[in-house]
């Protein structure tokens, strides 16, 4: 049976940035998605209202203890007008992964993957098109209760909200410079880096803050106990060629499981492009780097897309990749993945929902 989502259409239009001007996530469109959860009613009033602030008690548990999770992807407008979402199940999944982690409530996915649709086709004018740009869709969820003990709450609010966006990264396709961590650490394993949660971020920022001073835009986290291996960076997942294999950190319970990695490994091997899941030591790295073997480097992630780096900061040396260029396989990702994504090209995987 499916859930009726009750719409209430805003009576203004908001005038729609320039897409010259477009940042990311600065600008939202007209209308929202929400839906309520308590102990007793399970998910309840699935509904899509203008977009606008909410209002909540300062005792609600959302202001204490982070117990929030959320979910990041994208909508496009095909040349003949019609809208795609990439990959949305992929997503959805992983926020019941995240809900799980957070003992937050599982959500029904047929349900939201209906709510983004139905959102989606209601602000479709707001999606632009020029190259680079799209529909960025943030779902989230946040405890609701008026609790002041730590316990998972017993209410929660689901919303997804709309914003135009342009490139992540102010550079762009161009190669981005990252620094490498070696003090602060972002994830162990047991602990909640493979969910998304606000946490996460919030714990990383002294770190970006200090590369940004540094020159750098983000930094390449190494692994929680021993500061030794390659994990991922701020809001990516890493890949490097090394002597013509692709690398990228297996999953190792601290790294967030990136739907657009999953994606790029499966891109790469359906060229025949070696690629392996591994542990890769950032000893190791270095060594392929001064042996010349280090090709390129790139980072993957629904809001970066592919992020070439040219680039890391380690050990106060700077290894300066592929003469800080962006490469052809990172370049040959790009062009087909944002291809698939946009309707460009054909989507050989199935991984394209119609709206
Ligand atoms: C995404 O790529 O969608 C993310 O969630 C990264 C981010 C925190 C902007």
């Amino acid at each position: 049976m499916t859930t009726k989502i009750d719409i209430t259409l805003s009576e203004t239009k908001k005038e729609k940035p320039n897409v010259d001007q477009l940042e990311f996530g600065r600008v939202f469109t007209d209308h929202m998605f929400v839906m309520d959860y308590s102990a007793t009613k399970g998910w309840y009033d699935p509904r899509i209202v203008p977009y606008g602030p909410i209002s909540l008690s300062p005792s609600t548990m959302a202001f204490h203890y982070g117990q929030t999770v959320f979910e990041g992807l994208k909508a496009y407008r095909t040349k003949d007008d019609k809208v795609l979402l990439f990959r949305p199940n992929k997503n959805i999944e992983r926020l019941n992964l995240s809900n799980d982690r957070l003992c937050i409530p599982q959500i029904d996915e047929e349900l939201v993957i209906e709510a983004l649709k139905q959102l989606v086709s209601i602000d479709k004018e707001w999606i632009p098109t020029a190259e680079g740009t799209s529909l960025y869709i943030r779902p989230f969820i946040i405890p609701t209760e008026y609790y002041l003990g730590v316990a998972p709450s017993k209410h929660y609010r689901f919303m997804i909200i709309l914003s135009p966006v342009g490139s992540y990264y102010k550079e762009g396709i161009h190669p981005v410079k990252i620094f490498v961590e070696n003090e602060y650490v972002r994830a162990v394993a047991g602990g909640t880096g493979t969910a998304k949660t606000g946490g996460n971020y919030a714990s990383s920022l002294k770190a970006q803050d200090e590369a940004e001073k540094r020159g750098y835009s983000q930094v390449l986290w190494l692994d929680g106990l021993e500061k030794k291996y390659v994990e991922e960076v701020g809001s990516m997942n890493v890949f490097f060629k090394i002597n013509g294999e692709v690398v990228t950190p297996a999953l190792n319970g601290s790294i967030l499981e990136g739907v657009t990695r999953n994606s790029i490994i499966h891109l790469l091997k359906h060229w025949g492009v070696p690629v392996s899941e591994r542990r890769l030591s950032m000893e190791d790295l270095y060594k392929a780097y001064k042996e010349g073997q280090l090709e390129e480097a790139f980072g993957t992630g629904t809001a970066a897309v592919i992020s070439p780096i040219g680039e890391l900061f380690y050990n106060e040396e700077r290894m300066v990749i592929n003469n800080g260029e962006t490469g052809d396989i990172s370049m040959k990702l790009y062009d087909t993945l944002t291809g698939i994504q946009t309707g460009a090209l054909e989507d050989i995987f199935n991984w394209v929902v119609n709206v």
